[in-house]
């Protein structure tokens, strides 16, 4: 009832825009969405949102026509740690659904646990661990959206990988791959977690893109997610880590990580 109430405004306020691709943009990674507006509704003003509170994220919805194609942006994201139940912070990605959208584009900062990253690479994720110890498809199945135990064989879809990597290529980006794991934050990690992140098997470690994208690809949405490593994980170089360094390497990558998007959005 209430996700139908928030549909209902945003058309009302986008004269039914009708996106078919949604982009949730991470921290610093905002600024993407500041050169499109053809519609934009702060979350504070949209039944089921509420105002967001981290620096360096809007907090807003901007729709807009890019490349010909439909795009409804997040502008900043509801994190788990912000203390949102698990249920906002994918409230949005059900909504996106309802609105019509076929593609995801997730975003985020991560810290880097392979030796091969550096800051202000780009990594496409091509799997991800939950272990943030929620899982937002827990409670009763709306049947509408998707299956009670949905299949997570495929969540970043083959097709998109292939389109990014190609997407990336032509623009002589070196786009990493790595799996993502998310923690709950908002701390950073101990030496010994960083260890522990390595060990269960991922290239990447964050706070964020698992709930979405898990939602995402229970409900029928096709999920491209691509992570800035903003910085070494801790312990790898005994630099202690601080939110600014984030912010500082996703503005150092950000007209390749424009680039990228334009050029996928295109293709897509
Ligand atoms: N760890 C977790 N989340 C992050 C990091 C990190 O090192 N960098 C940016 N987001």
């Amino acid at each position: 009832m209430q996700l139908q109430d928030t549909v209902t405004y945003i058309n009302e306020k986008t004269n039914n825009f009708t996106p078919e691709i949604a982009l949730i943009l991470g921290s610093g990674l905002g600024d993407f969405a500041d050169d499109f507006s053809d519609f934009v509704i702060p979350y504070g003003d949209i039944p089921g949102f509420e105002a967001s509170t981290v620096k360096g994220h809007k907090g807003q919805l901007v729709f807009a026509t890019i490349c010909g194609k439909k795009v409804v942006m997040m502008q900043g994201r509801y994190h788990y740690y912000e203390g949102h139940p698990i249920q906002r912070v994918v409230y949005p990605v059900k909504v996106f659904k309802k609105l019509g959208v076929k593609n995801l584009i997730v975003t985020n900062a991560a810290g880097g646990i392979s030796r091969d990253f550096q800051a202000s690479d780009l990594m496409l994720i091509t799997d991800h661990i939950n272990f943030m110890h929620v899982n937002p498809l827990i409670g009763p199945n709306d049947d509408d959206l998707g299956p009670r135990f949905p299949d997570m064989t495929d969540v970043y879809k083959k097709d998109l990988q292939e389109l990014a990597m190609a997407a990336a290529k032509k623009l002589n980006i070196n786009l990493k791959k790595g799996v993502y794991m998310a923690l709950t934050g908002p701390n950073y990690e101990t030496p010994s977690e960083t260890k522990m992140v390595k060990l269960l098997g991922a290239d990447a470690v964050g706070m964020s893109t698992v709930p979405e994208a898990m939602v995402a690809n229970y409900c029928g949405i096709k999920v491209l997610g691509i992570s800035c490593i903003s910085n070494a994980a801790a312990g790898i170089t005994g630099e202690t880590l601080s939110h600014q360094e984030v912010i500082e390497a996703a503005n150092a990558a950000k007209s390749k990580f424009k680039s990228l998007l334009l050029e996928i959005i295109k293709g897509m």
